[in-house]
């Protein structure tokens, strides 16, 4: 298909028709019933319904053959209709959330998540997916820290290129494959106090070295679609930020998809106030490079307007609409409009047990164990257990953004722990530990004591901010409870968010479960049962104290460090709390215990094109097998601009048999030791840098070594 040469072939309105997404059912319900409901909020009719470019939201094959069908039947061009939906973290086959599968460091994982979310999506109808969602977030009051990466560019940025490269493969064409979009550009993570749709208020320094880089690892995997985000930066709503569009988007990383706007954004602006009514938004929203309007119609209903007035040339609609087509070229709907979508194949491979044994294994890989006092886990198969709190008999382990998965087919961790032999004794679950004398006998009869706390799946998520992320006292009280029995206690931490977890550090063990999809208490009771070793590590940091946040560990120095347990008035620390994570990024215990030696760096000086290697020897010193993950971060002592104290620029996820050791290499370019300028150029300043290595953000040991040139300085 000439894409150029069918442009020709449309009239305005049905170019700007092109850059129109509406939700599925203004297609299936009966228009002219519907004339009174948002048909008309919309200022829609019939046949700017039947020129809307693509859908957001299908669920199966069927409803995408039928609305093809319809649409095409009416439209006079006979462009086929592109299919979107929230794919974020599988579609019927439900993986973890993505905090959860950030807390694997396990990449190649994430990636067969993606081709799996792939296949099962195509076939039924969608062809794309507004995934990965790659905001850096800070803040836990955050809900949407849930979908995240979490805090640290380095690791957000290595789940953001294998998503896309999983989701997209070689030929988004293909049956198998859909293409990515990736959201929500840009810093929508850093909502002012973590309350969402909030004020976005960064540097440009913070702008181009924290926030950016997991959108351009995006771009670079050469993801298909971007999409903007509901805030401000630099007062100017993302979604007409020529700023973020132009000038970075597409001129400095050279992107040249199609970029969406956010669920009604473009309209938004209003709200924002930067734009008097509708109209004006359609010329910020066009002048910005904005290709397509999400389930508003700015452009729709003003843009042939402000083309008849001269206001906006309707070559930068032609462009917009070049970038659509293109992307349905792409897509293959131009030789077949139900490319992929097939009810057969459907039936056969959604939610099929090799989906759902990657779904188990990814959760396997992402638990994290917190807390082990005097090795209580794994379970003892001698020993009697009783599962309480609220979240006892759960089987809501999908999470929030999963909205094709069904939670009805989960198994409960009861059920789970019955199939591997453990003796367990039931109680109802309960959101207060207060029981009747029959169900006490019971608890006092087990030898040690599980309790399932969190909070819901639906707590955390879009809209989803909370002031306190403390849990709830009642929760805490169960700790209490189990101690005052003298029974050993093992907390299951079902949650999207960090928690401040200082008032359950009673318990003996806590293991953190997050929401982990179809296959979580499967997961969960290998994990328990010491069937397979825990090896998730913290992709964002859980803070002491809720008064703590913004809390990360990739802080500047400041002017007055401050000591950890050293008193010393005058310098950065508060008088009623101690500075540092209750649980540091990066950190995660193991069954296994692994001792790191011989760090080691292959050069002492290097040059700008040169690259060196740090090695570093890991021995497993216990009788189980397990995976450690190695770590590796970074300071550049003195530069220009202030530096992070530590960055992570390496990690590898190794398996280590028991009583061996392993060598590891990190190969590390000197290139990767410059960081941006507020410009957003990149900088490499000589001078000495300092590598430390170890099992967290907060333990290692470390070497150096000196940069003798510079390539572009700030001074
Ligand atoms: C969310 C996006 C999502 C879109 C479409 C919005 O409210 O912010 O993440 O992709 O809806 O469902």
């Amino acid at each position: 298909m000439d894409i150029k040469n069918l442009l020709k072939t449309l009239t305005l309105d049905e170019k700007i028709g092109q850059l129109m997404q509406l939700p599925p059912f203004f297609f299936i319900e009966d228009i002219d019933v519907e004339i009174f409901g948002q048909v008309k909020a919309l200022n829609l009719n019939k046949k700017k319904i039947f020129e809307a470019g693509s859908v957001l939201g299908n669920n199966n094959a069927e409803q995408m053959i039928e609305i093809q069908k319809k649409y095409l039947s009416q439209s006079r061009h006979k462009i086929p209709l592109m299919f979107m939906a929230d794919v974020v973290h599988g579609f019927k086959t439900t993986f973890p959330v993505p905090l959860a599968i950030a807390a694997s460091w396990q990449t190649s994982l994430a990636t067969k998540a993606a081709q799996i979310q792939a296949k099962e999506s195509r076939t039924s109808g969608i062809q794309v997916t507004f995934s990965p969602m790659v905001d850096i977030s800070r803040d836990p009051r955050w809900g949407r820290i849930v979908e995240s990466f979490g805090e640290d560019p380095y690791l957000a940025s290595k789940f953001s290129e294998a998503t896309v490269k999983g989701y997209q493969g070689d030929d988004v064409s293909s049956d198998d494959h859909v293409a990515s979009c990736v959201k929500h550009f840009a810093a929508y993570g850093a909502s002012e106090a973590g309350r969402d749709y909030n004020t976005v208020d960064v540097s440009h320094y913070a702008l181009h070295n924290i926030y950016l880089p997991s959108y351009k690892a995006a771009v670079d995997a050469g993801v298909k679609l971007v999409m903007t985000s509901f805030n401000t930066i630099d007062a100017i709503p993302a979604t007409v930020n020529k700023y973020l569009l132009k000038d970075i988007l597409k001129e400095q990383w050279k992107f040249n998809g199609v970029v969406i706007s956010d669920y009604d954004s473009l309209h938004q602006i209003v709200a924002h106030g930067v734009a008097k009514n509708d109209k004006e938004a359609a010329f910020r929203g066009i002048e910005a490079g904005l290709d397509i309007e999400m389930a508003s119609t700015c452009y729709t209903n003003n843009l042939k307007a402000l083309i008849n007035e001269n206001k906006v040339t309707e070559k930068l609609v032609d462009e917009a609409v070049l970038n659509v087509l293109k992307l349905k070229k792409d897509l293959g709907l131009f030789e077949d409009p139900f490319k992929g979508a097939n009810i057969e194949r459907q039936s056969k491979i959604i939610r099929c047990e090799q989906h759902l044994d990657v779904a188990q294994q990814l959760a396997e890989e992402s638990i994290v164990l917190l807390k082990n006092d005097e090795q209580v886990l794994p379970l003892n198969k001698t020993l009697n257990y009783v599962i309480l709190g609220p979240y006892a008999e759960t089987k809501k382990t999908n999470g929030a953004w999963a909205g094709h998965g069904d939670n009805s087919l989960n198994t409960t961790l009861s059920d789970a722990l019955i199939t591997k032999n453990m003796h367990l004794a039931f109680i109802k679950s309960s959101k207060k530990p207060i029981y009747t004398d029959e169900e006490m006998k019971k608890i006092k009869a087990a030898d040690q004591i599980i309790l399932a706390l969190g909070e819901d799946e639906y707590e955390s998520g879009e809209a989803h901010s909370k002031v306190d992320i403390q849990l709830p006292r009642q929760q805490e009280e169960f700790v209490d409870f189990s101690k005052s029995l003298n029974k050993k206690t093992i907390v299951l931490l079902y949650h999207g968010r960090p928690f401040v977890l200082t008032n359950m550090m009673k318990a003996d063990a806590i293991l953190d479960v997050f929401y982990l999809g179809s296959r979580a208490h499967q997961a969960i009771s290998n994990i328990l049962c010491g069937d397979v070793n825990p090896s998730g590590k913290l992709p964002v940091s859980y803070p002491r104290h809720g008064g703590l946040i913004p809390l990360y560990y990739n802080q500047f120095s400041t002017g007055r460090p401050h000591e950890k347990g050293v008193y010393s008035e005058y310098t950065s620390f508060y008088l009623d709390e101690e500075n540092e994570a209750l649980f540091p990024f990066g950190f995660g215990l193991s069954y296994a215990r692994f001792m790191y030696s011989n760090l080691k760096i292959s050069k002492q000086e290097i040059n700008v094109k040169d690259d060196f290697i740090i090695t570093v020897d890991v021995y497993n010193d216990s009788d189980m097998d397990g995976y450690d993950i190695v770590q590796c971060y970074v300071q550049d002592l003195v530069s220009y601009y202030a530096r992070p104290t530590k960055e992570l620029i390496r990690f590898e996820k190794v398996w280590i048999k028991a009583h061996t050791k392993v060598t590891i290499k990190f190969k590390i370019f000197a290139f990767d030791l410059g960081y941006y300028d507020p410009k957003g150029l990149r900088l490499l300043e000589p001078g000495e840098f300092k590598f430390m290595v170890g099992s967290s953000s907060e333990t290692f040991d470390s070497v150096s070594i000196k940069l003798l040139e510079d390539t572009h300085h700030a001074y």
